[in-house]
């Protein structure tokens, strides 16, 4: 653990140290964290902290140690997680802390890489998580209400909370133990539900807060989103920005717990991105403004792994456009710009912690925030907040350009050290390749129809609510009846086919007529509801109407969601009978959950030689619905991480060696993708990608799933598809990117080679390319200084070109790891456009060294 070593002096801090100790209620542990107006204190001294998100059971225990490692590299202090009471609770008093559960391992690991922990208990947790982690048996508990002033809820919360301090307590991780939790949530954003309840909402969120004090872990507790959390719970701020928020008592510090990094996606929707230079204008309008706690939400986002994804219809990708990308590699330029906002706002902690701004107005849209302690230090954030244009500003008796919407950062109150919006790190393309390693040995397994074994049926009169039914042990429920026709009904001698409407309150249906798959309709995560209507082929006699309804993930968030329905409630009926409507609402129904290959446990490599399996020749011409699959293959050589190709398939869910991967959908993605400019309030639907492609495409293998050779792959197709287009790729770094800006020779240069250095220095910018540990730079694929267009992996040459740019390039990188190219028009022969603003754009192919 990061110890601090000089001691921070202030009677006024110590005096308020002692009144907050008080207030914490610390009594059988020692209290070594406490807070102030300012900061979390630890060990008496004021911290401006930052941290990030990684949610334990949305990688492997494998990939814990590098996330956490690159988090520290990228400049982070603290780590935070939600604890997800369904993983570890799957039945009452039954718990699970394994594997990717294994809570106490993913925070010694914290530890280990000397980083602080930051442990949102919840137990609600939102975070598009199933049911939004309570566990599904909570809501048939008698008499249960979630979240409100309900004795069974506040019992069952109450129990897991305490079993959740008592493991930390018993393995020494509170911060006051020596550990490294130096915080802890209590609830969820439950500001908006206490003002939707009135009364008892408020004296739930007091019963909420009172109870977490009394569990006495020596650490504060906060509660983000709720502006009345009781002292001396800290209340927090969640949002795309957070400069507005303060905390509602003086005493208490400004702290961001979810700065949101990007957005998650949903299958059909497109993906949200959010530019780094925004994300880093909002955390330095945070710091500036006094806040003095940030955690980015997510900083690595990770797999929704089996049928964790809540939503519903939240992708298996948590990706988020987090800094650290799905599968654990560094997403630049976003990490690399923010671990310099993070090295920049250190170098200004001392002025920060210790004094109050001054802010003065420097233009319409301008202004300075001053820290300047009695100490001596200072610090300045000089902002412009116009989108459109840059400015140049007066501060201190000098003159500094700020670009649109973007934040200068002075640790001395002279030097600029970073701009928000001025990206000077390289950026990484990475691409899914194809990997050496071929699936083989295709076998299919028909979940016929006609098999829905009496055993595990049951009838009766209506339709039942689905969850009621399967209590999630399965995202399947099968609603089967029979529907009789009279041999003279008109559509039997050429007449118009009977309609079948369905009505279902989520979330997705597909409708069997006599065993064959007559239709499939779903709704979205804005509106599970949805209507099937379609014509069906029935014949003379008795007909089985067979629907299978799917659950794509309980929803997570809403008032009272564990209220909410899924499944089939009707009606259902049949139009254009000869007698008009027929209503088969109340017919008799036949419910079966879950599917058959899953009650055989056909995913795991002890349950597969359970069924009669269908040699593979035939797979790709008879696209069936409702097939198990399966093969082998052997892993992949190297270390990149891998993913499945599943695009040749339609919805399902995909295993291997038994682990699932989750559910898979190859849902086409609707948005707007116009064009996505840093400046201005970001939202989500601002900087979307992916439109007319399948929202998800590849789906993440961690590597410590595998064994050298002979790797199951079972997956369920709900709809039909190709297995054998099914593809093992490898995620690569396929190219490294600089583009970097002259300095324009009027206006003082906005960014400096290294931190500390003056900023009138006339040091001319550089392009700076490295290639991976083990790699060198092989070729150039793009090279030009003058006007280039595009980005990494598109550039094009523009309107002006120095011609010679290619080849000096080359000179100077092929064969290094890393390389270093001064921008001037001398390096490159000379001024290829005059008074022109210029840039080097440079796109570099990274191989192993032979
Ligand atoms: C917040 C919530 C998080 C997560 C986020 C969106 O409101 O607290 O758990 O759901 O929204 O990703």
């Amino acid at each position: 653990m990061e110890r601090m070593n000089t001691k921070f002096h202030s009677i006024s801090l110590w005096f308020c140290f002692a009144c907050i100790t008080v207030l914490l209620g610390c009594s059988s542990v020692k209290c070594t964290v406490t807070y102030d107006r300012k900061a979390i204190v630890i060990n008496g001294q004021r911290r401006l902290l930052i941290s990030g998100s990684i949610h334990y059971p949305r990688s492997t225990p494998e990939m814990w140690e590098d996330l956490i490692n690159k988090a520290k590299e990228g400049g982070l202090d603290v780590i935070e997680t939600y604890v997800f009471w369904n993983v570890h609770e799957p039945s009452p008093g039954n718990y699970n802390f394994e594997g990717r559960y294994d809570l106490v391992r993913f925070v010694k690991t914290i530890q280990k890489a000397g980083l602080y922990a930051h442990l949102r208990l919840g137990p609600y947790v939102c975070a598009e998580w199933n049911f939004g982690g309570f566990p599904v048996w909570l809501k048939y508990v008698p008499g249960i209400s979630f979240r409100t002033d309900n004795e069974p809820f506040k019992m069952a919360m109450k129990g897991f909370a305490e079993k959740i301090v008592r493991l930390m307590k018993s393995e020494n991780l509170y911060e006051s133990q020596g550990g490294p939790i130096i915080l802890s949530q209590i609830e969820n954003e439950y500001g908006p539900q206490a003002k939707a309840l009135g009364a008892v909402g408020h004296k739930y969120a007091s019963w909420a807060a009172n109870m977490a004090v009394g569990l006495d872990t020596g650490v504060p507790w906060v509660m983000c989103k709720e502006e009345d959390a009781p002292d001396p719970v800290i209340n927090t701020c969640n949002g795309f920005y957070c400069d507005t928020f303060s905390p509602n008592k003086p005493y208490k510090p400004t702290i961001w717990t979810e700065a949101w990094s990007g957005w998650f996606s949903e299958f059909g929707g497109t993906i949200h991105e959010r530019p780094v230079q925004d994300l880093a204008f909002a955390v330095a309008r945070f710091v500036q403004k006094g806040g003095s706690f940030v955690n980015y939400y997510m900083y690595h986002g990770g797999t929704n792994f089996g049928r964790t994804a809540g939503g519903p219809f939240i992708t298996t990708s948590y990706d988020y456009d987090a800094p650290l990308d799905e599968y654990g590699l560094i997403r630049q330029p976003k990490y690399g710009h923010l671990k310099e906002l993070h090295r920049a706002i250190k170098l200004c902690e001392k002025a920060l912690v210790s004094a109050d701004p001054t802010v003065t107005s420097l233009g319409s849209l301008q202004q300075a925030h001053v820290y300047s302690s009695n100490t001596g230090d200072c610090a300045a954030f000089l902002s412009n907040y116009n989108t459109k244009s840059a400015t140049r500003v007066f501060f201190n008796n000098m003159h500094y350009n700020l670009p649109p919407w973007s934040i200068s950062i002075l640790p001395d109150c002279r030097n600029v050290v970073f701009n928000t919006a001025k990206v000077g790190v390289q950026t990484t393309k990475m691409e899914m390749l194809p990997s050496n390693s071929e699936i083989f040995s295709w076998d299919t397994f028909n979940e016929d129809l006609s098999s829905l074994d009496e055993s595990s049926t049951f009838s009766t009169i209506g339709l039942l609510e689905q969850i009621n039914v399967t209590r999630d042990a399965s995202d399947y429920l099968w609603y089967t009846t029979d529907v009789d026709i009279g041999p003279s009904e008109s559509f039997l001698r050429g007449g118009e086919l009977p309609t079948l409407i369905v009505q279902s309150t989520g979330h997705a249906l597909h409708v069997f007529v006599n065993g064959r798959l007559s239709g499939s309709a779903s709704g979205t995560r804005e509106n599970r509801r949805f209507t099937f209507k379609e014509k069906v082929n029935l014949r003379s006699g008795s007909n089985k109407i067979s629907l299978l309804s799917v659950a794509v993930g309980l929803p997570n968030i809403g008032g009272h969601y564990e209220t909410w329905n899924t499944g089939v409630l009707g009606p259902v009926a049949l139009l254009g009978l000869d007698r008009g409507k027929q209503d088969l609402s109340w017919a008799k129904w036949t419910y079966q959950v879950g599917l058959k290959g899953e009650s055989l446990n056909l995913v795991s490599p002890n349950g597969i030689a359970s069924v009669e399996w269908m040699q593979g020749s035939l797979i790709a011409e008879k696209q069936q619905p409702l097939t198990w699959h399966k093969a082998y293959f052997n892993a992949p050589d190297g270390d990149e991480p891998l993913a499945l190709d599943m695009s040749s398939m339609g919805k399902g869910q995909v295993w291997v060696n038994g682990q699932s991967l989750g559910r898979y959908w190859t849902a086409f993605a609707t948005g707007n993708c116009n064009e996505c400019s840093y400046a201005g309030t970001f939202r989500p639907p601002k900087c979307q990608l992916g439109c007319g492609r399948p929202t998800q495409r590849w789906y993440h293998l961690p590597r410590s799933w595998l064994k050298p050779s002979q790797n199951l792959l079972v997956l369920f197709e709900e709809l039909g598809g190709n297995p054998t287009g099914i593809t093992l790729v490898k995620r690569s770094l396929t190219s490294v990117c600089a583009n970097v800006a002259e300095y324009h020779p009027n206006i003082k240069n906005w960014q400096i080679e290294s931190y500390g250095r003056p900023e009138e220095s006339h040091h001319k910018p550089k392009v700076h390319l490295s290639c991976d540990p083990g790699l060198v730079i092989s070729a150039i694929k793009f090279a030009s200084f003058g006007t280039p267009l595009g980005a990494c992996g598109s550039f094009q040459q523009g309107t002006c070109h120095a011609p010679m740019s290619h080849s000096i390039i080359e000179k100077k990188c092929i064969g290094q790891q890393r390389c270093l190219v001064t921008i001037s028009n001398s390096n490159f022969g000379r001024d290829p456009c005059p008074n022109v603003l210029k840039r080097l754009s440079v796109e570099a192919v990274c191989a192993p060294k032979n």
